[in-house]
């Protein structure tokens, strides 16, 4: 096992040029025009697996993007490790404000520019390299098997029904993902949480076509106002969420739990000045980390309507839109929620307008438990690594297919995500420091090891 880090040494720049061709291919889930590159780029991560030692590797459809499955089973008597990640990436745009082509990699400041380049080819491909060293020197310890999908970032609409009509293909005794971050290369830490997601879009409808606003204003409901107007209804001074129910589902954090992780290092200075802020802002009585790791949220997206070309044209709109994204916690369920806030939602809205509310994706939240041979393996590999004892700890990010996992495969996931808060995903300029990615790959091996050995 110590070969490990001669292997990463002797062969890093290839395995940046193969992660560079995975990224060189426009994935993007959400984009009609992109369906080819989806295609190719499930080609290419079959390739990938392939090369790396996988004995079969299919390319499996789906209702939408395809998911590519592969395996190298050495024994059926050896636990079953089944690696989770996703091909496809966010859209890139804003475009201008990339400072290298979101599609063609750079290594800059010892950091991978480009969209992707953490979330999620850069982390699954670490584990095509660990898997690659394991094949290479005959030390796979257990069997391994791939799922590496094409529509997360869209919400995974297909994969939950894959993985009905999947069971025992999928078999495992343990998910391992890379998806998710750490809070630091020196504050190593593994993600025992994540939050679930109610996606909603709302339509508000006022008079059947835009008004002259000097002959009707003042005398129509403006839809744009009045969805201004809806939205801040949505909480209250405190910060609360002010949807009648909303908390009803949500589970105290205790005294003990909370001391907990006030522990973990955080350093609201660095935050603040990272992101170009006088103060922090959210729910009254709770710390930053506890904001994101254990309180739901919520926040408007996007929001449009009326006119917002050049220059002044004097309009009362007939319609506005808002995109609202509500982050859940563990026990909430986000069917629920879209129910309570349709409701809510309908109730606030006065008699001049009509409402539309559509629900675009969800899912509900996971929490991982840290006794389990499982997420003692990933500790020991993270230590091993990194010298130090990783701390758990809850994101606030969402990866819904984690709780349909084990609902469907009963089987559960552990986060073991080398990224890092600052490498922009889902932003311009997304990157990957060069030593995540290379303490990713030494790492993983250790997993196999110690979960082998434990289970
Ligand atoms: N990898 C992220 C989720 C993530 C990132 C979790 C960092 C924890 C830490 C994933 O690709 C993602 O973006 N998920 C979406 C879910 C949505 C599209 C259904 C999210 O969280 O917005
Ligand atoms: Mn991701
Ligand atoms: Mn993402």
């Amino acid at each position: 096992m110590e070969k490990i880090k001669d292997y990463i040494a002797s062969n890093s720049d290839r395995f940046l040029e193969e992660l560079f061709e995975l990224i060189r291919i426009p994935s993007v889930s959400s984009s009609e025009a992109h369906k080819g590159d989806m295609i190719k780029t499930a080609e290419a991560v079959r390739e990938a697996l392939l090369k790396a030692g996988a004995d079969e590797v299919q390319i499996m459809d789906t209702q939408g993007h395809p998911v590519v499955y592969g395996e190298k089973l050495v024994d059926s008597s050896l636990p079953t490790v089944l690696v989770y990640g996703h091909y496809d990436v966010q859209p890139a745009e804003p475009l201008e404000l990339w400072k290298s082509p979101p599609f063609e990699p750079e290594v800059r400041d010892g950091k991978i520019y480009a969209r992707g380049a953490d979330d999620d080819k850069g982390q699954l491909f670490m584990h095509v390299k660990a898997f690659e060293f394991m094949v290479a020197e005959e030390k796979l310890p257990c069997n391994v098997k791939f799922m590496i999908e094409g529509e997360e970032e869209i919400g995974s609409p297909s994969l939950k029904q894959f993985c009905r009509e999947n069971k025992e293909l999928l078999k495992s005794d343990v998910i391992l993902i890379s998806d998710t971050t750490m809070i630091s290369l020196d504050v190593p830490s593994i993600t025992t949480g994540l939050r679930g997601l109610s996606y909603l879009q709302v339509e508000v409808t006022g008079p059947n076509r835009d008004l002259h606003s000097g002959l009707y204003g003042g005398a129509v409901a403006n839809p744009v106002n009045v969805l201004s107007n809806m939205i801040s209804q949505l909480t209250d001074e405190s910060n609360r969420i002010t949807i009648p129910g909303f908390y009803d589902d949500v589970i105290e954090a205790s005294k003990e739990e909370r001391n907990e992780m006030a522990k973990a290092p955080f350093d609201l200075g660095a935050y603040k000045g990272a992101l170009d802020i006088e103060e922090v802002d959210g729910e009254k009585g709770y710390s930053t980390i506890e904001r994101t790791g254990i309180r739901p949220s919520l926040d408007v997206c996007g929001i449009w309507g009326g006119f917002t070309g050049e220059g002044a044209k004097t309009v009362l709109p007939s319609k506005a839109y808002a995109k609202i994204s509500m982050r859940l916690v563990p026990n909430q369920d986000s069917e629920r929620v879209d129910q309570l806030f349709e409701d809510y939602f309908k109730s606030i809205a006065p008699a001049g307008v009509k409402v539309v509310v559509r629900s675009l994706h969800g899912g509900q939240g996971y929490v991982s438990p840290i006794d389990t041979a499982a997420y003692q393996a990933a500790s020991k590999a993270v230590e091993e690594t990194f010298g130090k004892k990783p701390v758990p700890f809850r994101s606030g990010g969402s990866i819904p297919i984690v709780s349909d996992f084990e609902e469907v495969l009963g089987v559960k996931s552990i986060l073991l995500g080398f990224g890092l808060e600052s490498d922009a995903i889902h932003s311009p300029n997304e990157n990957y420091p060069l030593d995540n990615f290379f303490r990713g790959i030494e790492t993983i091996p250790y997993f196999y090891k110690y979960f082998s050995e434990m289970s």
